[in-house]
């Protein structure tokens, strides 16, 4: 199973809402399966489809690194229902490389989702899996980390992308 390419910070469909999934076809199941491959080979904790460069609403989730196969989560138009608390805790993103910054994220999620068999999924979690969820629900919807900073760090940042862009170092 072939890898996919990681798009990023700079291309557009990173900052764009990505496309609602209809319906669970085999071609979207093993795409998710690729992306599953990607993100162990990166390696990342968690991947959005337009971070591979497709704009629909999908994510992949394992904590275990590919290390337990029970662990991996793939889910089709995630969404955040129910959140409670507030965590500031160090986030990096594959699209991003080499920045990382601290995140306010919320302490507990509930979410809902499509699972790959095509039912709804309510996922309740904390800790570190919840940051990921926000970090990869966040990507369907075009928003980045960054996006979560103040605006002064923000603008620094962008500021630093910038330069890296231009001197060719981000493709
Ligand atoms: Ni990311």
């Amino acid at each position: 199973m072939s890898i996919l390419e990681i798009v990023k910070y700079g291309d557009p469909i990173l900052i764009k809402k990505a496309e609602k999934i209809k319906k669970i076809t085999e071609e979207i199941e093993e795409f998710a399966q690729r992306m599953l491959q990607t993100m162990y080979a990166a390696p990342g904790l968690g991947l959005a489809a337009p971070q591979v460069g497709r704009s629909i609403q999908l994510i992949t989730v394992d904590l275990s690194r590919g290390e337990n196969n029970k662990n991996s989560i793939i889910l089709a138009n995630p969404e955040i229902i129910n959140k409670e608390g507030e965590v500031l805790l160090e986030e990096g993103c594959l699209s991003i490389p080499d920045i990382q910054e601290k995140v306010l994220r919320p302490a507990r999620i509930v979410i809902k989702g499509i699972d790959p068999k095509g039912d709804e999924k309510i996922i309740e979690a904390e800790g570190l899996l919840a940051r990921a969820f926000c970090h990869e629900i966040d990507h369907v919807n075009g928003t980045l980390f960054i996006d979560r900073l103040s605006p002064l760090k923000k603008g620094l940042i962008r500021k630093k992308l910038k330069k890296r862009i231009q001197a060719g170092k981000i493709s």
